[in-house]
């Protein structure tokens, strides 16, 4: 930080008369709707919108109902969608994952033939295709499970394509195996998707965030958690070490997570690297602010856009947001 010495040690400090106009002239950050990207989840089905109870105003969609909340979002502004899916069944190598005709990828499809002017990225993980509901693949599962990290790179890799493959524009691997993000770019290159970007979660922690997101996804681990693979948040150094790897991988854009716990990690990623970096407000976030204005206590959209703005001042170029919807319509 660089102060200027006084001149005038004794002068009296000035409060400078700051109109509407010229508050706006001097705002450092600004928050627009084309910064912000709402997560969807989709499901097998025709005509489904499915509360998640613990994310009021959060869904789980089928295909054509899918559709009808993209128009929505599209004429609100909202420029781009994050998809997650749900399969009707889960297996031990989460098949529906990278299956030609799963969830995502026909909703994938549909998306980008019927609402071509959103942006579709899909997020490429395991966890909610296995049985077992972690990232990747198990050996022995139960308490001395361990997570197969190299043989989970080819599902995940497959995964990608086939996201690419059904039309999405960007694909964001969440799962956080080690060499993903090399895994995923050579398989794309290869399969004549060189131009589709990689967005990587790189600094993703694990996190009690990541609650409600489980009901929303069912994909809460049958057994153990996922600190052996997501990162220990008590971590800034690593995260940046994290950052450097996946950017040395080949990521394009770097995701740090969770959101409002996690600013002083995406200064740093955003300092360091200057490179595209977003900003996950998980589920949580949402839902913690949600239960509250219910209540009555606190002023949702004012909590909502503070928080945003929050992720503005502190480096992120966009934010993956469950307010997206709603902050496109506050905004105007
Ligand atoms: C994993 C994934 C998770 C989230 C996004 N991708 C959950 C987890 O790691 O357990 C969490 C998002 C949220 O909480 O909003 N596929």
């Amino acid at each position: 930080m660089h102060y200027i010495t006084p001149r005038f040690p004794a002068a009296r400090p000035r409060r400078l008369r700051q109109t509407p106009l010229l508050r706006a002239l001097v705002r450092e950050t600004r928050l627009d709707k084309s910064q912000l990207v709402q997560p969807l989840f989709v499901r097998p089905g025709t005509g489904i919108r499915k509360p998640i109870l613990s994310m009021p105003g959060v869904a789980q969609f089928s295909p054509d109902t899918l559709l009808e909340e993209a128009r929505t979002l599209a004429d609100l502004g909202v420029p781009a969608v994050l998809l997650f899916g749900i399969p009707d069944k889960k297996d031990a190598k989460a098949s529906g994952a990278y299956a030609r005709n799963g969830i995502v990828q026909q909703a994938v499809k549909r998306l980008k033939k019927e609402v071509p002017r959103l942006l579709v990225m899909t997020d490429v993980c395991l966890c909610e295709y296995m049985s077992h509901g972690h990232c990747g693949i198990v050996s022995n599962p139960g308490s001395e499970a361990r997570i197969l990290n190299d043989s989970s790179l080819k599902l995940l890799a497959k995964t990608a394509v086939s996201h690419a493959e059904a039309g999405a524009d960007l694909v964001a691997p969440s799962d956080m195996m080690d060499g993903r993000v090399n895994a995923i770019r050579q398989a794309l290159d290869t399969s004549g998707f060189d131009e589709i970007p990689i967005m990587s979660y790189a600094a993703k922690f694990a996190s009690a965030f990541y609650g409600p997101f489980r009901e929303a996804a069912e994909s809460t681990p049958r057994f153990g958690d996922r600190r052996s693979y997501q990162m220990d948040g008590a971590n800034g150094n690593e995260a940046l070490r994290e950052v450097a790897q996946d950017i040395a991988e080949g990521a394009d854009i770097i995701l740090v997570k969770p959101g409002v716990a996690y600013l002083d990690i995406l200064w740093r990623v955003k300092s360091e690297f200057g490179l595209p970096t977003a900003a996950y407000s998980v589920s949580a976030e949402y839902s913690m602010v949600k239960s509250a204005a219910e209540k009555g206590w606190v002023d949702e959209k004012a909590v909502a856009l503070e928080m945003l703005q929050s992720f503005r001042r502190a480096g992120a170029d966009f934010i993956i947001t469950y307010w997206a919807k709603d902050a496109c319509a506050w905004l105007g």
